[in-house]
């Protein structure tokens, strides 16, 4: 049995049509301006009605299998991490087993929000490591835009469409995901949620017309828990493995907020151009963020053999979590 887990592929994929801020102002009362200084975010991607969100892991998932030199028989599992599934039923893994081709993998859904790509690294990782799985397809895939509220100027600005993976596979050779921290609480759950939609509220006749079928969020109050969540988790791994800010070569947070982002790295004491950041293409993309931004880093040679890198988490639940990678 192999004693490493290395990511031995990226890739990611985003719908071709952009929105702009300036569309935004023309549908809510809101500012470039306001966006901009408020959330860092200039533009968002928006999938068009047809596409899925298997339709979108497919197109990252094959970038990535391309760079790990692997087919799709080769992979034994798939955890794909969306809170917009194609469908209550089946899991959106299964879908995208078809789409892939990859007949022999084990697939599952997991839900942890903006955290899920970190969950499932942390999952991958476990199996590879107890021996039970070789090459882990993980994939975070979001539609957000299909349960945005297009008249709420809350959160209509914030988020966007996209998909990410990697490919984590077992290595002799030391390094790759050293440690993953994973958490959550439950308890403020209200604070940021789709109320209606599943069993609690199932959509009627009476209710589908209803504001509470899309994304609600008490932002300053998500925004306080984020900093505080995502300072702990990103100070958390560093002090299990003894490491400081100055020994991490990149942070790649979770792009929510640039408020958000700048507040975590000054917690571990990590300058601004050691922290990866494309808010302002994306937006909020939700479980892909991580993987679209660790994609882009590793394609723009932004990441080199030995690096040590952090991911960063926070997202709806709440959950939030890290991990550290020597690359
Ligand atoms: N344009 C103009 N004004 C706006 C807009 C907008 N798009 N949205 C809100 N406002 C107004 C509000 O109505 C409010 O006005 P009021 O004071 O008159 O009531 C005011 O702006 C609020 O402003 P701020 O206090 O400056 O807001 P804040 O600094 O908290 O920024 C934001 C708001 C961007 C939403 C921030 O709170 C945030 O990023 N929250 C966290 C989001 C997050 O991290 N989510 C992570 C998980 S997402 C997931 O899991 C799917």
């Amino acid at each position: 049995m192999e004693k490493y887990v290395r990511i031995t592929g990226t890739g990611s994929a985003a719908p071709n049509q952009v929105l702009t801020n300036a569309d935004l102002e023309k549908m809510v009362d809101t500012s470039d301006k306001w966006i901009t200084e408020r959330s860092g975010i200039k533009e968002r991607r928006i999938a068009p009605p047809g596409i899925v969100g298997s339709d979108l892991a497919r197109d990252a998932a094959l970038k990535t299998m391309e760079m790990a030199g692997i087919g799709p028989k080769e992979i034994d599992m798939i955890i794909l991490a969306t809170v917009c599934p194609d469908a209550p039923l089946p899991s959106t893994a299964c879908l995208l087993q078809d789409k892939l081709g990859a007949t022999n993998a084990a697939v599952m859904d997991i839900v942890a929000a903006c955290s899920g790509f970190i969950y499932g690294l942390s999952i991958a990782r476990s199996f590879i490591l107890t021996g039970q799985m070789k090459n882990v397809l993980v994939i975070g895939v979001e539609l957000l835009s299909r349960f945005t509220n297009w008249k709420d100027r809350n959160t209509c600005v914030l988020f966007g469409d996209g998909a990410g993976a990697a490919i984590v596979s077992p290595s002799g050779k030391p390094g790759g995901i050293l440690d993953t921290y994973i958490k959550g609480d439950g308890s403020l759950a209200h604070l940021l949620q789709i109320p209606y939609g599943g069993t609690k509220v199932p959509l009627t006749v009476d209710n589908v017309c209803h504001d509470d079928r899309y994304i609600r969020m008490e932002g300053p109050e998500v925004f306080k828990a984020a900093v505080k969540a995502m300072g702990e988790a990103a100070s958390a791994i560093l002090e299990r493995s003894g490491l400081r800010g100055e020994d991490i070569d990149l942070m790649i947070p979770h792009q929510a907020n640039i408020r958000i982002i700048e507040a975590t790295a000054k917690r571990i004491k990590l300058p601004m151009d050691r922290v990866y950041v494309n808010i302002h293409k994306y937006g909020n993309t939700s479980a892909a963020s991580i993987p679209i931004a660790l994609d882009e880093a590793v394609r723009e040679g932004r990441i080199k053999s030995g690096d040590k890198i952090v991911l960063v988490a926070f997202g709806a639940g709440f959950t939030w979590g890290s991990a550290l990678i020597e690359w």
